[in-house]
């Protein structure tokens, strides 16, 4: 059986729209469109995201980028079988823009419903570029809203080995950019700076060995404290704001690194995963891809970062199994992944 799934993603500042076409006898699925509008420029001006402005950005993006999915794609409305929908974790307010646009498609379509997990659509976005992944594998998800380390086992059977409990990665690169003086997100333009310079004179401390999770707190105020002790040289020497920049990059990466590496000694699992916006980092790619005896998957950027495409596999590979959700769906602004169940186990239990 063919079906034509509508993904949609609104957890966070990227309203994402797919078509995917999923033919369920031969397990094979096509992209045939994948949206994306980027509200940086909405964010930007306040050094982070807005969540009123976000939800309005989305309310704003969705029609837009759904005609635009049905135009590049040439399927009709009425041909769209299915509607995937992110139902959280993310921002409350745009999470509700998200599940109302699916709502009222699923209700004039006369099409089902299903609400898929966000960090589901991360951790099972490999398979999009990879068609020769397994199970288990570990995954890296390291974004500018979610840092978590999981044993995916199967679809719906994930193990929680590491998760932050303060700011995520990708936060952590952009609020120690904006200490440096560069415009958000800094992440990028921070790496770039890192990456100029060989090496650097100045040392952080090594975070986060004993703890069970990530933090990057700690880290946070040693930077701000290093910055700060230099705060005056910033705007005259370009080459101490690179080594600077160069130390925080390592420490960064340097706690992903040390927390996979313990992953992959306990599980035995010698397949990893790394995906989010933070995987774009060359030096994080270059310290995973050079892990010995380890097999590494990065997803193509574009189903890295958020985007619908992985929100409609998702949902498609639910739906086949019969998860169906009514229009009372609610939204999920927390919603920790290890909760998941297989599709099996939930099949004909509503939206669980
Ligand atoms: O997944 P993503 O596109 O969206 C959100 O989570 O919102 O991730 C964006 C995050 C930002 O924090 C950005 O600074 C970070 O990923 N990022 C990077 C790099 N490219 C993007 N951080 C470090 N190095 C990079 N090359
Ligand atoms: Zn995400």
């Amino acid at each position: 059986m063919q079906r034509i799934v509508l993904g949609i993603e609104t957890s966070c500042d990227d309203t994402g729209i797919a078509l995917l076409q999923y033919v369920e006898e031969q397990q094979s699925f096509k992209i045939l469109s994948d949206q994306l509008a980027s509200q940086t420029d909405v964010h930007k001006l306040y050094g982070g995201v807005v969540p009123e402005l976000a939800a309005r950005e989305h309310l704003r993006a969705l029609p837009v980028l759904f005609g635009q999915a049905l135009d590049q794609s040439g399927i009709k409305r009425s041909e769209i079988n299915a509607i995937a929908v992110t139902r959280g974790p993310g921002l409350k307010g745009c999470l509700l823009m998200g599940l109302g646009f699916a709502k009222g498609l699923a209700l004039t379509l006369k099409c089902p419903l299903v609400g898929v997990h966000h960090i589901e659509g991360h951790l099972l976005a490999p398979f999009l570029t990879h068609s020769d992944l397994h199970f288990p594998y570990l995954a890296l998800v390291v974004s500018g809203g979610h840092t978590e380390l999981i044993e995916v086992r199967a679809v719906g059977d994930y193990n929680l080995i590491a998760r932050t409990s303060d700011d995520a990665a990708g936060e952590a690169f952009d609020k120690s950019a904006a200490l440096l003086g560069i415009e958000y997100p800094g992440g990028p333009k921070l790496a770039a700076l890192a990456d100029s310079c060989a090496e650097s004179s100045f040392e952080l401390p090594k975070v986060m060995r004993q703890a069970e999770g990530f933090s990057f707190s700690g880290l946070k105020t040693a930077i701000s404290l290093l910055v700060k002790k230099h705060e005056s040289r910033l705007s005259s020497e370009p080459d101490l704001v690179a080594e600077l920049a160069h130390a925080i990059q390592e420490s960064i990466v340097d706690a992903l690194m040390f927390k996979l590496r313990k992953a992959i000694k306990n599980t035995g699992i010698r397949k990893v995963v790394v995906t989010g916006g933070v995987s774009a980092n060359k030096n994080l790619r270059d310290c995973v891809a050079n892990l010995k005896g380890v097999d590494v998957y990065f997803p193509d950027f574009r189903y890295c970062m958020d985007n619908a495409a992985m929100i409609a596999y998702v949902g498609s590979l639910r739906f086949k199994f019969g998860e169906r959700a009514g229009l009372d769906l609610e939204a999920k602004s927390r919603w920790p992944v290890e909760l998941l169940l297989p599709p099996f186990a939930s099949e004909g239990s509503g939206h669980e």
